[in-house]
């Protein structure tokens, strides 16, 4: 099967993408609920999260994709494949992380991955990329204390933009003395991060974990 043709960027901020999405119904969603969640932001074809799938099955894996072809497609791979610990969600994650993460079982959220999001260059359109400051509150309120957040991305100044975003969250503390992590903790590497690293360019990553907030 050939992979669904689809358009490179969609604004997040246009009119048909700021409906929130219903929170799921975890138990229908996965064979075991209530095992640590990975969540992947911008997963688009889910190649990534497929792979993680495979390798780990004593997790769990949502990928959040704001272009619904995409999210079709790797749905339908995951029950092609029998993966009971994947799955695939479309929305606009800067409208819906909030209603979905307050829905999950408690303390399973525990791993968040968002790799190469859309740099959207221009000033004006700041406000299009992923990582908000209200996002990165809605992770930090929902994270377990000990998980992990990993960015990365091959334009260094959106990768410091993410990094001083959660540098700026009290939860958030950043491992690795290192100004950037030379290598992916991760056993598996996006599509992304692969065409990055076949031409030879830099990859900025950051790894952050959330700890306690003592009152
Ligand atoms: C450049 S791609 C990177 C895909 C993948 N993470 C990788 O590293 O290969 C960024 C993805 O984020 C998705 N995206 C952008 N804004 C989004 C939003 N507000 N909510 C959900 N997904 C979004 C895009 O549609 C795109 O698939």
């Amino acid at each position: 099967m050939s992979p669904v043709r689809v358009r490179q960027h969609v604004n997040p901020l246009a009119q048909k993408y700021q409906t929130p999405v219903k929170s799921l119904d975890w138990e229908k969603v996965y064979s075991q609920p209530h095992q640590p969640l990975h969540l992947d932001i911008g997963s688009a074809r889910g190649r990534f999260l497929l792979n993680m799938a495979k390798i780990e099955t004593n997790w769990n894996f949502l990928g959040l994709e704001i272009r619904e072809p995409l999210v079709i497609e790797a749905n339908q791979l995951c029950s092609d494949l029998g993966l009971t610990n994947l799955h695939y969600l479309f929305c606009n994650v800067n409208k819906s992380l909030k209603t979905l993460l307050s829905s999950l079982p408690a303390g399973t959220l525990q791993r968040v991955t968002i790799q190469f999001p859309d740099p959207w260059f221009k000033s004006r359109h700041a406000k299009r990329r992923i990582v908000q400051p209200e996002l990165v509150s809605d992770l930090a309120n929902y994270l377990a204390v000990g998980g992990v957040v990993f960015l990365q991305s091959d334009i260094e100044s959106l990768a410091l933009e993410m990094r001083n975003n959660f540098s700026q969250n009290p939860a958030f503390q950043k491992l690795s003395s290192q100004e950037w992590m030379p290598e992916n903790p991760l056993p598996v590497a996006t599509e992304r991060e692969i065409a990055t690293k076949n031409k030879g360019e830099p990859i900025y990553r950051t790894l952050f974990i959330k700890r306690e907030i003592t009152a």
